[in-house]
């Protein structure tokens, strides 16, 4: 019986953002002050834009960049099918239609020729995910996207501090929206950010986030209460100042092990191929479990954990999968599928993307965090190479 447990994920917070917060306490300005709007200008500098909107989730972010760029009933929006949720939840709440693109094998993120496959004269944007740290392939997006007229929202959630041919994603395409959960490069706890040059579409989100409202009583857009709170932005600032540092070291664990892994030739896991034009933060430390060869996922991530080493395993189904999407149900009204004609309607059921059905449930995402030591690291190496 192993007695110790590498986590794949542990809190990186410590007392510099319990004082931050606790001084924001202290001062009895809890919403829509300094902290925030600090906030908002270091992350647009961060990522290379000129301006950028603060709210309370990542799922906020993407479901504001989607209204102020007026996308609604009908549109579609190119998405990719391995991500989470919220890249389709927020196309959905806009009345809109997700319409999936298949992977890359390597870079897990959206395949750019799938997403020419798809556009029809309904498509008003496409929503590249910089999955698990990596960046999608940019270039050729946004080129499909300038020749056709289409917005580009990045999905940056994964991705704070990854770069694409030496720029930051977030400032790449026409909007970009980060998440701040706990378990991100960095957290606020929970939150969210949406970059953009476009001044007009940040000063549109800032007033969606706060009710629609641009004064006390005038309620100008159909708003949310998205905005994010003083305490969270304080808690970012700390943690922005550490991002590099964090990113250095995931970057430098997650190299290690996959360095070290493909020098030796194991059957039951394949190394993705690291691209030279973007530099991988690497949310997550990823292997592919080789399934051809027999090897089961559910069966490594089993024997990782009873010696000791806790991993990630996600998105277990393409999302096209997931039951709101195949019995076209979203609660409570059925819009936006009940909504317009049914020849609208993309075909869900028969939809069989190759690439993610043979990854989706197969990526493992082994412990890279910055807190690891060279001893865990090497522990990993040997538990993985000796696991069959
Ligand atoms: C790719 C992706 N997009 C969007 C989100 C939503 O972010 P949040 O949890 O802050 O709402 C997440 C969160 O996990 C994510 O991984």
């Amino acid at each position: 019986m192993i007695n110790k447990l590498i986590k794949v994920a542990v809190p990186i917070s410590g007392e510099e953002e319990a004082e931050a917060v606790k001084e924001v306490i202290l001062s009895g300005n809890f919403v829509s002050g300094r902290k925030v709007k600090e906030f908002e200008e270091r992350f647009a500098d961060y990522i290379g834009v000129e301006n950028a909107a603060a709210v309370n989730s990542g799922t906020a972010a993407l479901h504001v960049a989607l209204a102020v760029m007026g996308i609604g009933p009908g549109d579609e929006v190119i998405v990719p099918s391995l991500t989470f949720f919220s890249t389709i939840s927020s196309v959905l709440h806009q009345n809109a239609i997700p319409v999936f693109a298949d992977i890359d094998k390597d870079s897990f993120c959206v395949s750019p020729s799938d997403i020419k496959a798809r556009i029809t004269n309904r498509t008003k944007a496409i929503i590249p995910v910089h999955l698990y740290g990596n960046s999608a392939d940019m270039d050729e997006i946004m080129k499909i996207a300038n020749e056709r007229n289409l917005f580009v929202i990045e999905d940056c959630a994964q991705a704070h501090g990854t770069e694409y041919k030496g720029r930051k994603v977030g400032g790449i395409g026409h909007i970009g929206v980060f998440s701040f959960f706990a378990t991100k490069h960095m957290t606020t706890g929970e939150g969210g950010m949406i970059t953009s040059n476009n001044e007009e579409w940040v000063r549109r989100s800032r007033i969606i986030r706060n009710h629609g409202l641009i004064n006390r009583d005038d309620h100008v857009y159909l708003g949310y209460n998205y905005r994010m709170n003083e305490m969270a932005a304080a808690m970012g600032l700390v943690q922005l100042n550490k991002l590099d540092y964090f990113n250095e070291q995931r970057i430098k664990n997650s190299l290690f092990l996959l360095k070290e892994l493909g020098r030796k030739n194991s059957k039951w896991f394949r190394i993705p191929k690291l691209s030279k034009d973007i530099k991988h933060t690497f949310f997550w430390c990823p292997l592919v479990v080789n399934t051809e060869n027999g090897f089961s996922a559910r069966d490594v991530v089993e024997k990782l954990r009873e010696r000791g080493v806790e991993v990630r395993q996600r998105y277990q189904e393409p999302l096209y999968k997931q039951k709101v999407v195949q019995e076209l149900s979203p609660y409570p009204s059925g819009c936006p599928f009940t909504c317009q004609p049914e020849s609208n309607i993309p075909d869900y059921k028969s939809l069989n993307l190759p690439n993610v059905e043979a990854l989706a449930g197969n990526i493992i995402g082994l412990p890279n965090h910055p807190e690891l030591k060279q001893e865990d690291l090497e522990y990993i190496m040997e538990v993985v190479l000796g696991l069959y």
